[in-house]
């Protein structure tokens, strides 16, 4: 029986996309296009210091992919231009219908988690100003471990704080490689499809789940026991 449910944040709950208003003011209508490279040089930056065993906060992850997105489309931010985007960054919005789904499942009795990248005080700035704070039983970090997603030692690290079997703890996530390594340590998922352009990777593994929106969530999860 799945008794926790764990949330990815970034791209998940919290809309990373929604920077690229800000980022205008820096690298024009270029904005969208650096904002997508900006995410995904952050995500191949966590990935490269986890098989490097070069762990660094996520924010350096961040940062640094910032400055890169930009130099490649023509910009070199200045230090005060990227304290302004770090700030944006540490207080994105969530998306539309995350409060109201969050309340609806905790009021249901499960046992809702976060579980990022992201260092706990980031994550914790984060669903504070998101107003979500409180549904969240336990903020859980990769920093514990010193790695990030998707190492087993991360997902493993998470049932071990929850008290609970990986089988018996769901997570939730927008992005299909965080899913792929929640299979693979044992745990069930269910992959939140955000963007409908977004393809899941093709490994001949199926989240057990598959959601358009948050408010689906509930009525699957009771179908999965
Ligand atoms: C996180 C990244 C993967 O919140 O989005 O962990």
């Amino acid at each position: 029986m799945i008794d926790v449910v764990a949330f990815d944040i970034y791209g998940t709950l919290i809309d990373t996309q929604a920077i690229q208003g800000k980022l205008a003011t820096l690298v024009g209508e270029q904005a969208p296009a650096v904002t997508r490279l900006w995410r995904q040089k952050q995500l191949e930056y966590s990935f490269r210091r986890g098989l490097m065993r070069d762990y660094r906060d996520f924010s350096v992850c961040t940062r640094d992919a910032l400055v890169y997105a930009c130099r490649e489309f023509g910009v070199t931010p200045d230090e005060p231009a990227i304290e302004r985007m770090m700030a944006a960054y540490a207080e994105l919005d969530a998306f539309a219908e995350v409060a109201d789904s969050l309340q609806r499942l905790a009021a249901g009795g499960r046992r809702l988690v976060a579980f990022s990248n992201g260092s706990r005080a980031a994550v914790e700035r984060l669903l504070e100003h998101a107003g979500i704070r409180e549904v969240f039983a336990a903020v859980v970090s990769v920093e514990a471990v010193g790695t990030f997603k998707p190492a087993p030692e991360v997902y493993a690290h998470l049932c071990q704080v929850c008290e609970s079997a990986a089988r018996d703890v769901c997570l939730v996530s927008g992005n299909p490689f965080d899913i792929l390594g929640a299979a693979h340590a044992g745990l069930r998922s269910a992959w939140l499809q955000r963007d409908p352009a977004t393809q899941f990777d093709p490994w001949g593994v199926e989240p057990d789940i598959r959601l358009a929106s948050l408010d689906e969530l509930q009525a699957r999860l009771d179908a999965l026991q």
